[in-house]
């Protein structure tokens, strides 16, 4: 008995030794690094994608890349401390030393889609992934990235190195891995099948269900609808000044969802912001007037088709 007792105390203790190990890796080697393997690509700009780059650009990579101060995409301290760490965003602008000037259309893309930067730097858990972005909004973003739009002109601003916090790089070198390189072309979906538009806009384009599913740590973006509590809302985030707040529901169940919402409350509150008690949506929701109401039409005849989640979502009191 003393014995079994004994070695059950050993293993024990080389369990401990080996997480402490670990952990001490972690944080010593940082945020892993890859080899970088981008694609040959050289995008045709046009106007047309140039346009449709920038309404990306404003969906998806303003909140976190513009700084008021230069008018550009010039990078910013993304203000609310998270579970993760301190983060700053890159200077993404045409500048070639600070932004982003010499990267290759490969590079951009394989970025975007894989999650690893030119210098091989695995970008953390803030930095968007696009692995299931059409081809064409992969080159439009990047047409987007190398017009004479005033937001990626260049502007010498130094980058600030992000301070991860331990739980992000354990996290990083676990659960969080590049996505591969789509090895097949990715369609648009097709315009006249609207639920697929809304699908495509709530899980790629507009990236709702990242925030609004139960957690980042266990959102699954290369099947986003086997996420944990899909759409059911929840998930932990930060407001400005780094105080907690929950996604909401925005499933169609009638009690904690928006299922006796009306589509145009819908529509109001997706684009300006204005929920149906009054209120305003508070950060890091952010209203979508680019997203024009078929859009959010689309969006809402998608949310219809998905599985309800009975979820009351934690209430933060207004301020
Ligand atoms: C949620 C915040 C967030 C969003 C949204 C976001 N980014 Fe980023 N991005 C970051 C952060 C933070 C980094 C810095 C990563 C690091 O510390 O390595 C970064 C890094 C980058 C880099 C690497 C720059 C370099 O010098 O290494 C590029 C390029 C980039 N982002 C482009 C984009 C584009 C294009 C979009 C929109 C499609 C976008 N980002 C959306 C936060 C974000
Ligand atoms: C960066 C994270 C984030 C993204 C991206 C995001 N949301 Fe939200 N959303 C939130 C948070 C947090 C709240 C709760 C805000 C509050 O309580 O004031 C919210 C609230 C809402 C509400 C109000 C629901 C209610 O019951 O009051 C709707 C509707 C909504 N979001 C829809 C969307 C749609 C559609 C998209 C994509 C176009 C989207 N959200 C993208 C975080 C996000």
């Amino acid at each position: 008995m003393k014995k079994a007792l004994r070695l059950l105390l050993y293993f024990l203790f080389g369990i401990v030794g080996l997480i402490i190990v670990f952990l001490c890796f972690v944080e010593f080697t940082g945020i892993p690094r890859y080899e970088p393997r981008p694609p040959q690509l050289k995008v045709e700009i046009t106007q047309a994608r140039i346009d449709r780059g920038k309404k990306l650009a404003e969906i998806l990579c303003r909140d976190c890349h513009y700084n008021p101060a230069t008018n550009r995409l010039s990078g910013i301290n993304m203000l609310a401390p998270s579970q993760f760490g301190v983060a700053y965003s890159r200077n993404i602008t045409q500048d070639p030393y600070y932004g982003i000037g010499s990267w290759t259309d490969g590079d951009i893309a394989y970025l975007l889609r894989t999650g690893i930067k030119k210098d091989g730097g695995y970008a953390p858990p803030w930095m968007v992934k696009e692995p299931l972005m059409s081809d064409e909004d992969i080159y439009s973003i990047i047409s987007y990235l190398h017009s004479s739009d005033e937001w990626v002109q260049p502007v010498a601003v130094a980058d600030t190195e992000s301070k991860p916090s331990l739980l992000a790089k354990i996290l990083c070198h676990t659960i969080f891995k590049p996505f591969p390189y789509p090895d097949h072309p990715i369609p648009v979906p097709d315009s006249t099948d609207r639920v697929a538009v809304g699908r495509y806009i709530t899980v790629v384009a507009a990236d709702c269900y990242n925030c609004h599913s139960a957690d980042f740590k266990t959102n699954d973006p290369l099947n986003p609808e086997k996420s944990k509590g899909f759409l059911g809302g929840g998930n932990e985030l930060n407001q400005h000044d780094g105080s907690d707040i929950y996604s909401a529901n925005i499933t169609t169940d009638k009690e904690t969802g928006i299922g006796s919402w009306t589509e145009d409350q819908f529509i109001q509150a997706v684009r300006f912001g204005f929920i149906p008690n009054g209120k305003t949506v508070r950060y890091p929701m952010v209203p979508r007037p680019m997203l024009d109401s078929l859009e959010v039409d689309a969006i809402w005849k998608y949310l219809q088709t998905v599985p309800k989640i009975h979820n009351a979502v934690q209430q933060v009191a207004y301020k």
